[in-house]
């Protein structure tokens, strides 16, 4: 790797061993589902940053324009010489709208996907030279740390993308509160958060023409198939994704189309038509909704920005 960027290998290990683990603990429920982290091996994130770029997937260009909108005032409640912290950094393109008016010291991006991140590091630490570049191998929603030597005057996490709404409502709350005691005291955080809004807007955004979400989801049975040598064959599986209002979240399912056995070494299971495994949870907040859900992890609500549509908002929260 390029000697610019300082890399910290936070990961478990075995990362493959927890993927086997996790597919065989989850298809063993039930009501069949794993984790939406396991996601983003090298494809996924391709698919992911695919996604980014439908016409249906507001999410990414709206939060944007925010981000660039409020970029001073985002400055300015940050402060110079900041420890800019990107949690899912992925491609680190939205951290960009922001650098040139917060001038951190130090950017650490922590993301699941190794590759990826060092690709997109090595391409922030070339075009700011001026920038102190580290990036962190790191599953975040397990366990959280700075690495050592990385500690700046105050720190901001950067948690953009709304990936929070991939965490239940509790979970997200245990995690912002776990988030506050990884940084120094008087850290921000700088969170975008998806709107709840009128159902067909959400649905299309998951559902988009191209079929690029649904290659996303399927891709999760390619891994098993690559990765575990899982015998699977993802073409008797459908792309489902739904919005539930009672839950204000959006699912995202594999639907069986036939009965049918998934075998992972010497574990079968069996799917019945029709029957689904549950890959992902999109919570979507109001912003009294959320503000109300930070400030039981400690936060206190300093900004909050929005689109004129009120499609998505970006909070600031501050703890003491
Ligand atoms: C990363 N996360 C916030 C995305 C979302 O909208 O929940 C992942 C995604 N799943 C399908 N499309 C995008």
């Amino acid at each position: 790797m390029s000697s610019a960027v300082r890399f910290h290998d936070q990961h478990a290990g075995a990362a493959g061993l927890s993927f086997r683990d996790d597919v065989i603990a989850g298809l063993s429920l039930e009501r069949k589902r794993l984790s939406p982290k396991y996601f983003y091996d090298r494809r996924g994130s391709l698919l992911f940053e695919a996604i980014c770029r439908q016409p249906e997937y507001y999410l990414t260009r709206t939060e944007e324009g925010i981000l660039a909108a409020a970029a001073e005032e985002i400055a300015s409640l940050v402060g110079p010489e900041s420890l800019l912290v990107e949690l899912g950094s992925g491609a680190s393109r939205k951290v960009r709208l922001l650098l040139e008016a917060m001038r951190p010291s130090r950017y650490l991006g922590v993301d699941i996907s190794r590759d990826f991140l060092l690709q997109s590091t090595r391409r922030l630490a070339a075009d700011y030279p001026w920038l102190e570049v580290h990036a962190a191998w790191a599953d975040f929603s397990e366990r959280l740390r700075v690495p050592a030597g990385v500690e700046g005057r105050r720190a901001v996490a950067f948690f953009p993308g709304s990936s929070i709404g991939n965490f239940a409502p509790a979970e997200a709350e245990a995690f912002l509160a776990r988030l506050r005691q990884a940084l120094p005291p008087g850290s921000g955080v700088l969170i975008g958060v998806d709107l709840v809004k009128d159902r067909r807007v959400l649905e299309a955004a998951y559902n988009d023409a191209a079929g690029v979400t649904a290659a996303f989801n399927l891709n999760l049975l390619e891994r098993m198939r690559r990765e575990l040598g899982a015998s699977v064959e993802p073409g008797n599986f459908r792309h489902r994704a739904f919005f539930d209002a009672a839950a204000s979240r959006i699912e995202m399912h594999l639907v069986s189309q036939c009965p049918q056995t998934l075998v992972v070494d010497e574990h079968r299971f069996a799917f019945a038509r029709g029957e689904t495994l549950h890959t992902e949870n999109s919570c979507k907040y109001s912003r009294e909704g959320f503000q109300a859900l930070a400030g039981r992890a400690g936060y206190r609500s300093s900004a909050v920005w929005s689109d004129a549509e009120e499609l998505f908002s970006v909070h600031y929260l501050s703890s003491d």
